[in-house]
């Protein structure tokens, strides 16, 4: 049905009989003469026919927007001055000889070209027209060739692709389960993998070495721009080899990426260790191609008669920290009302700012409505510490200090992307040493990254003093966004049961929820470790598209919902009476 490609014809090709197959993606009437642009998956062609050849011209005005349709036809240059620089193949046209209307198409609930003005709930819904935007091909073709690479990087070096469950018990990632009741074991459910960690873990114990796989995994969380429900990681696991070898192997696998798809060099990744990140930029996941940071200033406010930055100074939960705007200055103050409100969002109950004007005439050169409380000599010493010169902005958070950090840290971002302060264009680094535990916010301790992960202490010695206790995680980041996340594991027992203890797992619990892990690492469990990343995001970044849902064929709204099935759905009483489930309120 076709001889070549609409995208592939080039001058190359004048003089040749060809036939192409497709969909009409306009059509357009020139006095007389007709164009057809043809579309298929490597791009458009123009086709022209002529009133001589009476009957394909007469189809040819029959067609409409995305009929599918195959023509025969003489491959010829454009007339000269008609050439179109901005298509592959503007150079050539196609004289249209035969056409044959394969199908016909309703008008479609939008045109590709008009997607900007539909809502994304109109496109999700016809997410079968949307996909048929040649950029959101182009997106799906990349994210092909990205894992074509990661395949064959990694069975190169020797990893096996295993897969692992979909229906399987809860796994502790820290998000909600997706639950799927058992017909046959009444009031019994299965969840669906939060990710395949457990059985990663597993396969190391029985011997298979290097394990990978392209793996679906499920979180029922707040959605964000960057997180689905449903998404895909590239998990990989090893045996025998320590924390410098996994990241060694999979930064070389990410940098080995980049060259080949992007043609851009990342360079040796630096590391950072958590406190370091989250002291100078108020996140684990810092974005460094924006060069502003994050500096504390409690010792100089602590004694000041403002409460707002004195209590939290002296708070050991607490933190006061300033954040430099270069030429910040210029900021309106409708622009400053917005950035607090924006940190509001984070839990922040305000934004303290100074604006430098003058510095050489002292604090008289400092606009603010703060420095009367914090008196001139503070204030001109904050200046200093920060380095300010006339024409910078500073702003100021003062609270708990992971709510300084997060609303910090946002603004950071927030205002680097407002004033266009990146410096580079990619920005990956290793973040590392991870504390092991953080509060739940119940009195408790919960897992920071997963209870598998193996601390960087004794057992002993993390009974007796849990908090503040390194774990041996590492995150890979790249421009502000957490790529991927993995550890070494835990591989005895005793140091199992002690990371259990601490996060209040009795050993009855640990037994009904893990008893096959805390089996497995009794018959002889190698030393592993790994990590996983997640596979949309790194293809987010790669095609800088703005969301996930861009390069996901099939996405879900940010309220989990499928649009174009109209997932999820209702059930028959039938259906629900043989899963032995009683609904509290019938629809
Ligand atoms: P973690 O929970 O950090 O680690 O997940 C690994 C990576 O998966 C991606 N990711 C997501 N992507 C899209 N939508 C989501 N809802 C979502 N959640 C996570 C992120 C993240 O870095 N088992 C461990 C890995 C290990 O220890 O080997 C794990 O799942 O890019
Ligand atoms: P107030 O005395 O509450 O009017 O606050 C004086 C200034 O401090 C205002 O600019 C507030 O936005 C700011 N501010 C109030 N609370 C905080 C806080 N927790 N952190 C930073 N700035 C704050």
């Amino acid at each position: 049905m076709r001889s070549h490609y609409c995208g592939d014809l080039r001058t190359e090709h004048i003089g040749q009989d060809i036939t192409l197959s497709g969909w009409v993606h306009r059509r357009r009437d020139h006095g007389g003469v007709i164009f057809l642009d043809v579309r298929d998956r490597e791009g458009i062609t123009q086709v022209v026919f002529d009133p001589d050849r009476e009957a394909s011209f007469a189809l040819a005005d029959s067609v409409r927007n995305e009929y599918v349709i195959e023509i025969q036809g003489l491959v010829r240059a454009r007339p000269a001055g008609t050439e179109n620089p901005d298509m592959a193949t503007g150079a050539i046209e196609v004289l249209g000889k035969e056409l044959v209307i394969l199908n016909k198409a309703d008008t479609p609930p939008f045109q590709l070209d008009e997607h900007q003005q539909v809502g994304e709930d109109v496109r999700l819904r016809n997410r079968f027209i949307d996909l048929r935007r040649p950029e959101i091909q182009r997106k799906l073709r990349f994210r092909s060739k990205i894992t074509h690479y990661i395949r064959n990087y990694l069975e190169e070096n020797g990893f096996l692709d295993i897969e692992t469950p979909i229906l399987t018990r809860a796994t502790p990632e820290g998000a909600r389960d997706y639950l799927v009741p058992s017909r046959t074991h009444e009031g019994h459910f299965f969840a669906l993998p939060q990710s395949p960690q457990l059985f990663k873990q597993l396969l190391m114990v029985s011997g298979f070495d290097r394990y990978y796989q392209i793996a679906k995994c499920f979180r029922d969380e707040d959605l964000r721009a960057d997180r689905q429900p449903e998404f895909t990681q590239i998990d990989i696991e090893t045996s025998f080899m320590d924390e410098e070898g996994i990241m060694g192997i999979t930064e070389q696998m990410i940098r080995g990426l980049f060259l080949e798809q992007l043609n851009v060099d990342l360079g040796d990744f630096p590391r950072m260790p958590y406190s370091e990140a989250m002291q100078r930029y108020g996140s684990d996941k810092p974005d460094l191609r924006i060069p502003m940071e994050l500096v504390d200033v409690a010792d100089l406010v602590a004694e000041v008669d403002f409460k707002v930055f004195a209590a939290p100074a002296t708070d050991p939960k607490g933190r006061v920290a300033a954040l430099k705007v270069p030429g910040g200055a210029e900021l309106t103050r409708k622009q400053i009302d917005d950035y607090t409100k924006f940190v509001s969002i984070y839990g922040a109950k305000g934004l303290a700012w100074i604006k430098v004007n003058a510095l050489e005439t002292g604090a008289e050169g400092l606009q603010s409505p703060i420095v009367k409380f914090l008196g001139e000599t503070v204030a001109l010493q904050i200046m200093e510490r920060l380095g300010a010169q006339n024409g910078d902005l500073v702003f100021f958070g003062a609270d708990k200090a992971k709510i300084v950090n997060e609303a910090l840290g946002a603004l950071r971002i927030k205002v680097g992307e407002d004033l266009k302060m990146h410096q580079c264009e990619w920005a990956p680094l290793w973040v590392v040493d991870f504390p092991m535990f953080e509060e739940d916010g119940n009195g408790g301790l919960t897992a920071l990254h997963h209870p598998f992960t193996s601390p960087s202490c004794t057992p002993d010695e993390l009974i007796a003093a849990p908090e503040g206790k390194l774990s041996r995680a590492y995150d890979m980041v790249l421009n502000g966004t957490e790529l991927g996340g993995g550890s070494v594991r835990i591989h005895d027992q005793t140091m199992q049961r002690a990371v259990f203890k601490v996060l209040g797992i009795s050993d009855e619990e640990a037994e009904e929820k893990f008893g096959f892990l805390l089996n497995a690492l009794r018959y002889g469990a190698p030393p592993h470790g790994g990590l996983a990343f997640g596979l949309d995001r790194l293809v987010m970044l790669m095609t800088g598209s703005a969301s996930i849902r861009e390069v996901i064929a099939f996405p879900k709204t940010q309220s989990a919902a499928c649009l174009l099935t109209d997932a999820p759905g209702e059930v028959s009483a039938a259906q629900l009476r043989e899963l032995n489930i009683k609904l509290r309120k019938t629809p």
